[in-house]
């Protein structure tokens, strides 16, 4: 169930040029949290920003009740965002989605994150090492001051590679040619993704292509966050019937929200 209320702050740091990690205390979210779900947070009190925004769970302690989130300022609610302090009221309803299923990992899972979409992957991360599986994580970043986490991923015990366009740190050039090599060369039992639609879609085609389980999580503007506004909606294929999967048939729309943000790989259309 889905929880609204007043939270404290007790952590808002910046940690990259335009990301900050916030913690807020809530025992009772970090109770029923799952990897790949998000809060949808109301800023400030008055009528603007009017709607929440969604910002994922990036990680949560069970013992202390505090929730991080790792966030990118990019418009002004997210300004506000990072403009509060400790010590002050946080409004978020959560924890909402649907999140990563566990089931399809296998033993050698690849997580692939690229810029802030390593947000929702650390709390994934943790739970499949948990469970025993063999990690690797590709963390694709433009260069190294944006290369999200990588201690914090570390620290999981996984093998943690990074890839910066510019070459800064890492391997050179995008974080989905180093998937593309690590498919053809060891057995990947499955792949976990977020970030940028360009690198959501190779992801997908070399999950395709290879035959590996996906789980994608996206992300579309929202409203309500729980399944009313119809806002989220992205393009989903519904195969029912084997005729389904005859590529102009089965399309449909799902809510990111409800539905989502986590689906299977080849569920997903990033066409319009
Ligand atoms: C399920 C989900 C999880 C997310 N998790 C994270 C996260 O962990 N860290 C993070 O930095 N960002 C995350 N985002 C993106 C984040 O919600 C947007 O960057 C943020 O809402 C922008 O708000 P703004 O007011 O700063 O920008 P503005 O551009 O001024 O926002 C205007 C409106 O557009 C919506 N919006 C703008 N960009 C996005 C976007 N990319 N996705 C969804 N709605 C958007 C806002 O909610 C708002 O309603 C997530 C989005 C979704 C859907
Ligand atoms: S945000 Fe309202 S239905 Fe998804």
């Amino acid at each position: 169930m889905p929880i609204v209320m007043q939270t404290e702050i007790v952590k808002n740091e910046r940690v990259a040029p335009e990301h900050y990690l916030m913690q807020f205390v809530s025992p009772e979210m970090t109770e029923e949290a799952k990897p790949g779900q998000f809060v949808h947070i109301r800023i400030g009190s008055g009528w603007d920003p009017l709607l929440r925004r969604p910002i994922s769970l990036h990680r949560w302690d069970r013992k202390t009740g505090v929730v991080t989130l790792l966030y990118r300022v990019v418009g002004r609610g997210t300004r506000l965002l990072a403009a509060m302090k400790p010590g002050e009221q946080l409004d978020v309803m959560g924890p909402l989605g649907r999140g990563f299923d566990l089931t399809v990992a296998g033993s050698h899972p690849v997580v692939v994150g690229g810029g802030i979409g390593v947000a929702p992957l650390l709390a994934l991360v943790e739970e499949l090492s948990a469970q025993g599986a063999q990690v690797t994580i590709l963390i694709g970043a433009r260069t190294r001051e944006l290369a999200l986490g990588v201690e914090t991923f570390q620290a999981t015990g996984s093998e943690v590679e990074v890839v910066t366009e510019d070459g800064s740190l890492g391997h050179a050039g995008l974080v989905t040619e180093r998937l593309r090599q690590l498919v053809a060369e060891k057995t990947v039992s499955s792949i976990y993704t977020c970030g940028p639609v360009p690198m959501l879609k190779e992801v997908q085609r070399l999950s395709m292509t290879h035959r590996i389980p996906l789980q994608v999580a996206v992300e579309e503007h929202m409203g309500c966050g729980v399944g009313a506004c119809l806002t989220c909606v992205c393009k989903v294929k519904r195969a029912n019937t084997p005729e389904d999967h005859a590529p102009d048939r089965g399309w449909d729309y799902a809510l990111v929200c409800t539905e989502g943000p986590v689906f299977r790989g080849e569920e997903v259309s990033f066409d319009d």
